[in-house]
């Protein structure tokens, strides 16, 4: 009922406006005041977690890109190698596990078959599972060792949004949290990336404030067959999860690459006024990724492409090559994905409505998929 939509027209458009609220939710009582993170809810003994000298994650869908991002993250701030797996394809593969690996399961609904299947496969090697979920008393978490729960309370529209930053967030304490458990040599960093996680749900709430032009920009593609995506380090999981929005959604032909990828195929796809949209690193930071993004935009700008560029506020570098420019507030590099994301679901839900689609119950989906 449009009660329960919360004045808006689909159940999306809420769960969209609810992002910033499901990430304070999702630090709340977390991190304490000494800006330290208190995960004792995390069942799993420190002195375990000292000793693991792997992680794998598993998931599938939007929960599988919020995976590919905490690899970044997790390798990063911890140095133990991370390694992420669709669901689907872990068990059958024969993976080596065993006591020293940490298995991550994350997954907004807690019942997806094929990630329950992979979790119980690492727990009879011996692994230990957390998983990263959304619904109490789930499955999966009633499966695993351990489980960190996101507050992004619950959600309706088959396409995830505020669960994906919410089980961001979750990976990134995960992450903070091992790195603050084994002590690390970026320990200065940890502390410097858990005050700005303390901000990041303003950032989200700004981003939203700005979405206007994208609507608009989404309503002149709605004739389009097709949209490309690019990104780079944690630019390329967003570019994927865009793409994954806009084929659920959309139903058009959405691909995403990694930036670097262009030249080794993908490039030979750009055409006059095909519609791709770049993920932009800060130019802070990793600054040769920005420059390298930048030559990209260039590149297939050259050959026709119509750019629309998500970059962040300040980057003046990317101006004279874009054809739409979305701006973004800065962030640690790391945690971009968490503002970068928003408009591209935006995008997605625009250009659904503006097919005609139903936003909230695209065709052929279920919203948990209960079956392998
Ligand atoms: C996301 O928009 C999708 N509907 C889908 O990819 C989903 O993320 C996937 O099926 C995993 O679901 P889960 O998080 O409930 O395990």
């Amino acid at each position: 009922s449009a009660a329960e939509k919360g004045g808006y027209d689909y159940f999306m458009l809420k769960e969209i406006a609810e992002q910033p609220k499901a990430v304070a939710d999702t630090l709340l009582g977390r991190i304490d005041g000494s800006g330290s993170l208190t995960l004792d809810e995390v069942r799993i003994p420190t002195r375990v977690l000292r000793e693991i000298d792997k992680v794998v994650i598993v998931a599938c869908g939007t929960a599988f890109h919020a995976a590919m991002i905490a690899k970044y993250a997790i390798e990063h701030w911890t140095r133990v190698p991370c390694e992420v797996e669709l669901a689907s394809e872990f068990r059958y593969r024969d993976p080596i596990l065993d006591a020293q690996t940490l298995v991550i399961a994350i997954s907004q609904s807690g019942e997806t078959m094929d990630t329950l299947m992979a979790l119980r496969h690492a727990r009879e090697q011996g692994s230990k599972v957390l998983a990263i979920c959304n619904t109490n008393g789930s499955t999966i978490p009633r499966e695993s060792d351990a489980v960190l729960y996101t507050h992004a309370g619950p959600e309706v529209a088959v396409a995830s949004t505020k669960a994906f930053l919410t089980q961001l967030v979750a990976c990134y304490l995960v992450a903070l949290y091992l790195g603050q458990v084994r002590g690390t040599k970026w320990g200065d960093e940890i502390r410097a990336v858990i005050r700005d996680l303390s901000s990041i749900a303003g950032a989200v709430e700004q981003v939203l404030g700005t979405m206007e032009p994208v609507r608009e920009l989404a309503r002149t593609l709605a004739a389009k067959d097709t949209v490309l995506f690019l990104g780079r380090h944690v630019g390329y999981p967003v570019a994927l999860e865009g793409a994954l929005k806009l084929k659920e959604l959309a139903y058009m032909h959405a691909e995403g690459f990694a930036a670097g990828e262009l030249k080794h195929g993908p490039i030979a796809l750009i055409e006059e006024d095909l519609p791709v949209v770049v993920v932009v690193p800060s130019p802070r930071g990793r600054s040769v990724l920005h420059d390298k993004i930048v030559s990209n935009i260039q590149e297939i700008r050259a050959r026709g492409a119509r750019t629309i560029v998500i970059a962040e506020e300040g980057d003046e570098a990317v101006v004279p090559y874009a054809d739409h420019l979305i701006r973004i507030p800065a962030t640690p590099t790391l945690l971009q994905p968490l503002v970068a994301t928003v408009p591209l679901q935006v995008f997605a839900c625009e250009l659904a409505t503006a097919r005609g689609n139903e936003v909230d119950q695209p065709r052929n989906l279920a919203k948990s998929v209960t079956v392998e």
